[in-house]
Formats: C-alpha cells, sequence, structure tokens
C-alpha cells in the first residue's frame, strides 16, 4: 500500500473538520481548538486540535494522534478500516479497493442524501404538509429535532421524487437501485416507492443515508404501518441500527446503549437528552447488529415494548447478545406506558429512572416467572423449572450458570443435583446453537433449507426464472443466514444486470466470500441431484411450488409469533396492540389466502 495514498488523504481532510464532525470544537487561539476529550470524562476541556500541526491531543488522559489515530479511537475499528473511511472523505481511490463498487454506492450515497433533502423540504414549507405538521406537533418533536433526523414527508403522488431526482441528473436506473422507486406493474417506467409517508431517514454509521423508513399517514387500514428500503448495495436491514451515527460518541462514553423498537423511540429519548440510544426498528437483534454495536461497547440495555416473556423476537435478540458475550439488561417500563415515546412525553425524568434501573435479564426472567406462582404447588415449581432451565442452559459462562441453578434451587426448593441433571440434558440438546443451523437443524426446519437450497440452484442455472422468484420471494422468506446472503447477493447482482451470468456473478464476490462461491457449487449440485429432468414446464412448477411453500412456511411461522403477541395483549388487556396486532393477524391470514 502506497505511502503517497497516507500522505495524499492527510493533505485533504483537515483535522479540525474532520473531529468538528465527531465533536463540538470551541476556537482557542489562532488554529487551534478545544473540547472535551471524547476519550474520557471531563468538565474542563484538556481536549487539543492544532490545525499548524494537524494532530490532536489530550492533557488529561494523554491520548493523542493524527486524522487516522482519531478515527480509529473514535471508532473502534483497525487502520485499514480508517483508511478506507478517510480515504473517501479525501475523495481518493486506494489502489486494493473495487473502485467500481465505491463508485456506485457512492452514487447511491448521493441519491438518497437527495431524496431525503427533498422530503425534509416539503415537510418543511409545502402547502400539502400542513396536517403532517401539525402531526409533528402533536407527537411534540421540536424543530431541532426536526432538522438534526431530517424527518421528512413523502407526499400522496405517483413519481414526484422519481421527478425530481431525474431533473437533478440521475438515471431512474440508479435511482431505482437506490431502493426508492418500484417498477410498473405494467409497461415501462418507475413509481415513487413511498407514498403519503412520514419519513425517517437511515444512516450509516459514519452518516451516509442509506435508506428510509416511512410511517403511514392515511386513514385506511390493511396498509403496512412502516414501510423501509428494501436491500440494495447500501443498505442491508440486518446491518441497520437506526440512529448509532448520532449515538455512537455517547455509548462509548456511557460505556452502555440502550436498543428501543421504534424510530420515534430512539428521536424522543434524544431529544429528552438520552442520547446514548439506537433503535433496532421492531425485529430480533442480528448478530452484525450485536457486532456493530460490540465496536462501542459490550453493555446492552434493552427496552422492548412489551413484556418479552410472550416476545420471541426480544428473546432471540437477548441470545444473540449473550452469544457475543455482552452483558445484558432490561429496561421495565412503568405504568401504562405502551412504549419510551410514551414514557417520555408523560415526563422525560422517568425515562432516564427506568433506565438506572434496568435489570439484569436473568433477574428479569427469574422475577416474571417467579413472581406469582405458588412454590409450594408441585406443579407450579416444573413450570418454573421448565421456564428457567432452557434460558440458565444458554448462558455462555459456568459461572454464571451456577449462580443462577442455586438461586431456582432455593427458590424453588429443589436440589440443585436435580436441576444440573436436567440442564445438563437440556445442554446436550441446545448449546451448539451456533454449528446446529449448519449440521443438526430440526427435521422441520431442515426441509425447508432443502426446498431453499434447492430453488436457488436451479435458478442460478435457470435464470430466466429469477424474474419471478425475486418477485414473489423476499429474502427474509429465507431463514437461513447464508442462503440468505447469497440471495441478497443475487437480487442486486440482477437487479442491476437484468441478466444472471453464473462465472460473472462468482466474479463479483470477494475474497472473504469465498465461502459463498463454494456454497452456490454445492447448491448446483444439489439442484442437479434434487432435479435431473430437462422438462421446462417441470422445472416452471417446481420454482412456482417453492416459492409458495417458502412464502407459506414464512407466514405461518409469522402467523404464529402475532398470535401468541395477541394472546399477550389481550391477557394484558392493551386494546391498542390487540388492535394492531389483529391488524397484523388479518394482514398475514389474507396473504396467506394468496399463497394458497
Ligand atoms: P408510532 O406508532 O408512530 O409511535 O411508531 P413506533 O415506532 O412506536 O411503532 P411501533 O411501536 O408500532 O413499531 C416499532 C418499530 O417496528 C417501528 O419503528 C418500525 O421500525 C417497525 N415496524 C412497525 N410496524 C411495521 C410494519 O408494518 N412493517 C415493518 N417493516 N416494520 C414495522
Ligand atoms: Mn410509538
Amino acid at each position: 500500500m502506497a505511502t503517497d495514498n497516507i500522505e495524499e488523504i492527510k493533505a485533504r481532510v483537515d483535522v479540525a473538520d474532520l473531529i468538528q464532525e465527531y465533536i463540538q470544537l470551541k476556537p482557542a487561539g489562532t488554529n487551534s481548538f478545544k473540547a472535551n476529550c471524547p476519550f474520557h470524562n471531563e468538565k474542563t476541556p484538556s481536549f487539543v486540535v492544532s490545525k499548524d500541526k494537524q494532530i490532536w491531543h489530550c492533557f488529561g488522559c494523554g491520548e493523542g494522534g493524527d486524522i487516522f489515530s482519531f478515527v480509529q479511537k473514535m471508532e473502534g475499528i483497525e487502520f485499514p478500516e480508517a483508511l478506507r473511511i478517510l480515504a473517501k472523505k479525501a475523495g481518493i481511490t486506494l489502489q486494493y479497493q473495487d473502485p467500481e463498487m465505491s463508485n456506485r454506492k457512492t452514487k447511491l450515497f448521493d441519491i438518497c442524501k437527495a431524496a431525503a433533502d427533498f422530503y425534509h423540504q416539503i415537510l418543511l414549507d409545502h402547502p400539502k404538509a400542513e396536517s403532517v405538521r401539525e402531526y409533528i406537533k402533536k407527537r411534540q418533536l421540536s424543530e431541532e429535532t426536526v432538522e438534526t433526523w431530517q424527518i421528512g414527508f413523502a407526499p400522496e403522488a405517483w413519481d414526484v421524487l422519481n421527478k425530481f431526482l431525474t431533473q437533478k441528473g440521475f438515471s431512474e436506473e440508479d435511482i431505482f437501485q437506490a431502493g426508492l422507486t418500484i417498477k410498473k406493474d405494467r409497461g415501462v417506467g418507475y413509481n415513487d416507492r413511498f407514498r403519503n409517508r412520514l419519513m425517517f431517514p437511515i444512516w450509516d454509521t459514519h452518516g451516509n443515508v442509506i435508506g428510509f423508513g416511512g410511517r403511514w399517514l392515511g386513514k385506511e387500514e390493511n396498509v403496512a404501518k412502516y414501510i423501509n428500503t428494501p436491500q440494495t448495495i447500501i443498505y442491508d436491514k440486518s446491518r441497520v441500527l437506526y440512529g448509532i451515527d448520532k449515538a455512537k460518541m455517547e455509548i462509548k462514553k456511557e460505556k452502555k446503549v440502550v436498543v428501543v423498537e421504534g424510530y420515534m423511540d430512539c428521536i424522543a429519548s434524544h431529544q429528552a437528552g438520552v442520547i446514548n440510544v439506537v433503535a433496532s426498528s421492531g425485529t430480533a437483534l442480528t448478530p452484525e447488529q450485536v457486532k456493530l454495536i460490540k465496536r462501542f461497547t459490550t453493555d446492552v440495555i434493552f427496552a422492548f415494548d412489551q413484556d418479552i416473556a410472550g416476545n420471541t423476537a426480544a428473546k432471540r435478540g437477548i441470545e444473540v447478545a449473550w452469544q457475543e458475550e455482552m452483558s445484558t439488561k432490561v429496561i421495565v417500563l412503568p405504568g401504562d406506558a405502551k412504549d419510551p415515546d410514551e414514557l417520555i412525553k408523560e415526563d422525560p425524568s422517568l425515562w432516564k429512572k427506568a433506565i438506572g434501573e434496568a435489570q439484569s435479564v436473568m433477574d428479569y426472567y427469574f422475577a416474571t416467572t417467579l413472581d406469582n406462582a405458588d412454590l409450594e404447588n408441585v406443579d407450579e415449581k416444573k413450570r418454573a423449572a421448565k421456564t428457567l432451565l432452557p434460558v440458565i442452559a444458554k448462558l455462555a459462562d459456568s459461572i454464571e450458570q451456577t449462580h443462577y441453578i442455586q438461586k431456582l434451587s432455593a427458590a424453588i426448593k429443589v436440589e440443585e443435583s436435580a436441576l444440573r441433571d436436567k440442564l445438563g440434558s437440556l445442554s446436550t440438546a441446545t448449546t451448539p446453537a451456533k454449528k446446529q443451523e449448519e449440521t443438526t437443524a430440526k427435521p422441520q426446519s431442515d426441509r425447508y433449507l432443502t426446498i431453499a437450497e434447492v430453488l436457488i440452484g436451479l435458478v442460478m442455472k435457470n435464470p430466466e426464472h429469477l424474474n419471478y422468484v425475486i418477485d414473489q420471494l423476499l429474502p427474509q422468506h429465507i431463514s437461513f443466514e447464508k442462503l440468505q446472503q447469497l440471495y441478497k447477493k443475487i437480487i442486486i447482482y440482477y437487479t442491476e444486470n437484468q441478466v444472471f451470468n453464473y462465472n460473472d456473478f462468482v466474479k463479483t464476490l470477494t475474497e472473504s466470500e469465498n465461502s459463498l462461491a463454494m456454497y452456490m457449487d454445492v447448491l448446483s449440485l444439489k439442484a442437479e441431484h434434487e432435479f435431473d429432468s430437462g422438462d421446462g414446464d417441470q422445472l416452471e412448477r417446481a420454482v412456482i411450488t417453492s416459492v409458495r411453500e417458502l412464502k407459506r412456511h414464512y407466514i405461518q411461522q409469522e402467523l404464529k409469533s402475532i398470535e401468541q403477541k395477541l394472546r399477550e395483549a389481550e391477557e394484558g388487556n392493551d386494546e391498542h396492540q390487540i388492535e394492531e396486532f389483529s391488524r397484523r393477524f388479518s394482514e398475514l391470514t389474507a396473504e396467506l389466502k394468496r399463497v394458497e
């Protein structure tokens, strides 16, 4: 790697401009600045930045260096990553990077940025956005907040955004690839994806707009409350943490992060001055998201909208965090507040208090399981053990495990050794959770894995069916991570080229994706093995049936989880949620009818 790259970057990126993007600098004499050090806690600023020398130094903690070391420390990353980020800022293409890729990405960043500005401007001053401005007021979002989060409005129209962006010189194809438009059913051309929605731009850690979440503002029911940008080369839902760009410094400083579910919860918390908060956007935390968090802290506090006992997504997210050896806590919202946003509206200090009183997840599980149980009753003892032992089995640390076995033993007055026996049989069945996916998946999920693998194998060899599959089957319909990852790449490749060439596609995979290329070969073999007939009609039928099966399986799983949530909500008499889940339930049922 050429050292002139580094020198070139240093010449183009000013240290003060760079640091200013992360923290507030105050002028202190000519060509130098002061601030509170972002790397240790202090009340009086001893962090100094010198424009003349192009360095930074903290007289409090002794840390210091140049632009590279600052980005490394701030982002918790290694040198090569810092180099990439700064090269981009400097507008320099690094030799070893695929220039084609970075150009395509930058173009999509630009499009998303322009779209965010467009939607934001409409919200601020378009006459048709009057009622939306009212709505914003009602939700108590300040002008400053609307500005900071670039909240916008996508009007009820077919192609205002597409028109605006093409007039700015972006191509319709690129706008489509940024996920902002959808292809018209018939004929040619594109329609805007987001219509009559309150728009939340979504940023990556470096502050690039990569996509949007749009909240429905209409009266009609049976419309998804939120829709998001689909998978693109810059937006991968499983890697997004809403608000991370604004929260990351504070997360590092506070040494903990609060994960809420909704965009509005995240924004409301920041507005109330609690800034180490990000939103998971209502799904279970993924391993990728946990790894992103891990760059800044190993302490996670979850604020779920409802009791985690019946919330499978919540439980899954917690397990993922455990697997990454994160320390986890949960916040119990006091009173009737449905979510943090509501609590903050009631009184911001209640939110701060709730965060301060977050419980360890295990203590929370214990409390919710044991509090109302009659522990003299054998059946209830059994039930308590049945609920808690599987959770204890998932703890990575054996000291922690022992601690909770003892606690359970004392609570239900059952010998530790008896509980250990039970735990032993559970552990062998459940602990190798990571490997389980690959080797010993349950027969049922095995079946759907095979269907999905054969399907993808088939369409890679017979790409004339790809259009149909991509149209019908979303990445989330495939629940196996690796296959889903491959499928996402196929979608992107195909959307871009409108043809699928196996060898050419393999070339687009990077070295680190080597295993995907091998996996593709396995899939092709599998498809040949399972389906050796050359009959075109039969092939088409197989494709259609597989897509349908996968979708149906996915919807059924979703229905199960909604059903559970609905039951919880009914038990809790939570009308708002009952209504919401019922609606989702009927949406899914309707969808299920369509695939059957
Ligand atoms: P408000 O109702 O405006 O307060 O929004 P909220 O953010 O509180 O919404 P809610 O608690 O219903 O959902 C939490 C998060 O889940 C949202 O911020 C979205 O990210 C996500 N979400 C909710 N509904 C949908 C949906 O219909 N589709 C998708 N894809 N995501 C949703
Ligand atoms: Mn809400």
